[in-house]
């Protein structure tokens, strides 16, 4: 079979879309492999769940960097050290360097969640509903220098019903992310 991409995830939070990225990444057909997850919060949960998957963690806290550019210099170092070709963004809550995203270009996923190129940056939930939107949804989309603003790689939408609040929304898309970013990382690495 192909080579397997070694791929890292990088976090702050959470961490669900990164268990179903491990999920999906156990099957040894999977055209990549998590090799490395990256949280520039030390008390993410996230970490707990590469932990226990057995996958390299290492936390680099950002408050320990003078700018942007040191931070994203030594992600940049940890990812060459580890052999990363492919990163994916999940729920990773900095911006990244022009530079950074520059030297990562066509190598670099987000998942995002709102039907882009509506509803970028943060609160999409509470957005949607403030504007009456009758669709939601999960984007994943190549990184570039503007935010949320890459090529969509996969997108799910799926009907607001009257009762959804931000909390039900939080938790139909997150539904939704866990089942994209499988599948969208599927394609991506399987055509590197
Ligand atoms: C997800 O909704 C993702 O789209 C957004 O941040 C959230 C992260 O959740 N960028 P988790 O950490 O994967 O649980």
């Amino acid at each position: 079979m192909a080579r397997r991409i070694p791929t890292a995830v990088l976090i702050s939070g959470q961490g669900s879309n990164l268990q179903a990225l491990i999920e999906a990444a156990r099957s040894s057909e999977f055209p990549a492999v998590i090799a490395l997850v990256i949280s520039n919060r030390p008390d993410a949960y996230g970490i707990v769940r590469a932990t226990d998957a057995g996958i390299p963690v290492q936390v680099l806290d950002h408050t320990q960097y003078a700018s942007r550019e040191a931070f994203d210099a030594a992600l940049d170092d940890i990812l060459v050290a580890h052999g990363i070709e492919l990163v994916c963004l999940a729920g990773f809550m900095r911006i990244l360097s022009d530079g950074f995203v520059g030297e990562w270009s066509g190598r670099l996923v987000n998942i995002h969640p709102s039907l882009l190129p509506a509803y970028k940056g943060l609160n999409t939930h509470a957005r949607v509903l403030e504007a009456g939107e009758k669709q939601h949804g999960a984007t994943v989309h190549w990184v570039t220098s503007e935010l949320d603003s890459g090529a969509i790689i996969a997108q799910e939408a799926f009907d607001l019903v009257a009762t959804d609040t931000v909390e039900t929304l939080q938790a139909r898309t997150g539904e939704v992310e866990r089942r994209l970013y499988p599948a969208a990382l599927q394609k991506v690495a399987a055509a590197l």
